[in-house]
């Protein structure tokens, strides 16, 4: 079994950070939220690794992901030129999938659930007398529109795939978790571009299901989020910052106070500020006269200066002074956010293209 990680893509719904960077890249309780992909594969026996790469933010991508050696598997990156489609970059891979079934990621996905268990029921579906094509991981969400949406006939076999449906027939997603056997080459090679201009997995599959494969499915147990947007984002680091075990690699003087479940990473500084977890402060940050409240990420080398934070996720680099209370925010790297002085009363921006700012007057 090989896995395929698709880590291309604009990340328009996440500019202006995806300007810069790739939004795979965007950490998640410190960590890189394509990492904890890589890590699953890793976890569930899987090796070589394909990762499918844009342009923009490719080589971003290489430097942080590098030969895989860091988690023990092997990545081969394959360049996609063009954003057109996640079946796009199963033709794209094909040199590298070989005959092998394997396991296509989203780059952009997280969920709580390992795909250990996952991929272990397709390996003894493939092995038994009829064998499963195709299996899907779906889940129920309040509002289908912005995903692939799945019907199951009274048998509950999939009978039904449609792209982003203004009228769902379910409530049931599907899950950027996806296994095949080599016959979906077949299946990419047989659709045509969407309305949207794109090859669409989803469309794969459902030929698959026209052709009479089994395309076996799981609903989800456990939360899925898309970070693809700043609110799933946020929610999604609240979630993994819930599962951190507690420790202190840096310093807290006297006067400051840790509560909760609380990481603190080397050489970061905690001085006369209180840390109310679950918070994770990065590497070489400093926290002064501040309060970091529940559910917020600092990465490393940021300097949070008489400043009161939570639900948030700051990102290397930046720099906050004097804020009476920073929420549900994501900032940057390199960013700065300060108090304006009492006089005169006014606001000055120096904001990114596609930059989105709530100010509290
Ligand atoms: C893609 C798929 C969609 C799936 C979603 C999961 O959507 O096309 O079927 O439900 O990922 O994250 P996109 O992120 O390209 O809008």
């Amino acid at each position: 079994m090989k896995g395929l990680i698709l880590s291309g893509g604009a990340g328009t719904r996440l500019r202006p950070i995806t300007h810069t960077s790739a939004k795979q890249l965007v950490p998640i309780a410190n960590k890189p939220i394509l990492f904890y992909g890589i890590e699953d594969m890793a976890a569930a026996g899987i090796k070589e690794i394909g990762i499918i790469i844009s342009p923009e933010t490719g080589g971003d991508i290489r430097a942080a992901v590098g030969d895989g050696s860091q988690f023990g598997v092997d990545i081969t990156y394959i360049p996609q030129t063009d954003p057109l489609g996640l079946a796009h970059c199963v033709l794209i891979a094909e040199d590298f999938l070989g005959d092998d079934d394997f396991v296509m990621y989203l780059g952009d996905n997280m969920l709580e659930q390992g795909l250990e268990e996952f991929v272990h029921r397709f390996e003894a579906s493939r092995k038994s007398d009829n064998p499963a094509t195709a299996q899907i991981l779906l889940a129920r969400v309040e509002d289908p529109r912005s995903f692939g949406v799945a019907d199951l006939d009274d048998e509950g076999h999939v009978v039904h795939l449609v792209e982003k449906p203004e009228h769902p027939p379910s409530d049931l997603a599907l899950v950027g978790v996806y296994l095949f056997d080599k016959t979906i080459l077949d299946a990419v090679r047989a659709i045509e571009p969407s309305p949207r201009g794109e090859l669409e997995i989803t469309d794969a599959i459902q030929w698959l299901v026209d052709q009479d494969f089994l395309v076996r499915h799981e609903v989800l147990v456990g939360w899925w989020i898309d970070t693809g947007k700043k609110d799933p984002l946020l929610e999604c680091n609240r979630l993994v910052l819930d599962t951190l075990l507690s420790h202190n690699d840096g310093s807290v003087d006297e006067q400051s106070q840790v509560e909760g479940r609380v990481v603190i990473e080397a050489g970061a500084e905690i001085i006369n500020s209180t840390v109310r977890g679950p918070a994770i402060i990065g590497k070489d940050t400093r926290i002064v006269d501040s309060h970091i409240g529940p559910f917020s990420s600092v990465s490393h080398d940021c300097e949070i200066i008489n400043t009161e934070i939570d639900n948030s996720v700051i990102l290397a680099h930046s720099r906050i002074t004097d804020m009476t209370r920073l929420t549900e925010s994501l900032v940057g790297r390199h960013a700065e956010v300060h108090k304006a002085p009492e006089r005169p009363r006014a606001t000055r921006l120096m904001l990114g293209d596609h930059s989105r700012v709530e100010i509290h007057d």
